[in-house]
């Protein structure tokens, strides 16, 4: 399984839940990789730090090979770049937040998505930053509906601990966070 994470609005956790959802995959037994389209190259260097640290085994990469699982993190831009990536991909993430000017802003990487996805491929909303018990987060299927995509039941949420597992890996969350993650991660394989 090929999953590319994108949008072209920057700061939406692309690279954050590019990182957990591995750590997350890694944890319950896959074989886990992850390709760095981002010229910032923050997953990668946060991967080798972890790697260094023996916090984790996933493998970074150029090209796909024959990993369980492997994630495309990809820059805040709809390129040539990020079009080969969706359409290398099985599934698509388009990270957002619930903010419905955020998913307004998420409208034209929806189609720039839809246009590249391959065939057989699937596509949703992973809501990311989501403010627990917030009016907001009872509404994601609604606000998901404004830009005429399936969501992932699971949404993220905002929690400090999902910045430093950057540095920290998977030890940085406790059980509930880990479950969090795990429960979104494994919900990708069956959309
Ligand atoms: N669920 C979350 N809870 C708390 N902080 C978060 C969460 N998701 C992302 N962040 C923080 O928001 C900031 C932006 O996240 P991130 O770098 O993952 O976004 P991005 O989409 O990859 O950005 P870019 O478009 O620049 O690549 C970071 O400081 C990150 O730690
Ligand atoms: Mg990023």
């Amino acid at each position: 399984m090929i999953i590319t994470l994108c949008n072209q609005k920057g700061g939406a956790g692309k690279t954050t839940l590019t990182l957990l959802l591995a750590l997350a995959l890694e944890d319950v037994g896959r074989r886990v990789a992850i390709i760095d389209r981002d010229p910032q190259a923050t997953c990668s260097r946060a991967i080798a730090n972890l790697n260094a640290n023996g916090l984790s085994k996933i493998e970074i990469l150029s090209a796909p090979a024959d990993h369980d699982v492997t994630f495309i993190d990809t820059a805040p831009r709809l390129d040539e770049v990020l079009g080969r990536s969706i359409n290398e991909s099985s599934r698509v993430l388009l990270v957002s937040s619930p903010s419905p000017a955020d998913l307004w802003s998420t409208q034209e990487s929806r189609d720039f998505v839809l246009k590249h996805l391959a065939e057989g491929a699937k596509t949703a909303v992973l809501f990311n930053s989501v403010v627990k018990g917030a009016r907001i987060s009872r509404d994601l299927e609604v606000l998901a509906n404004h830009i005429q995509l399936p969501t992932l039941r699971n949404c993220i949420v905002r929690r400090q601990c999902y910045q430093y597992a950057i540095l920290q890996g998977w030890g940085a969350l406790r059980p509930q966070e880990r479950e969090e993650i795990k429960s979104a991660a494994l919900e990708i394989g069956t959309m």
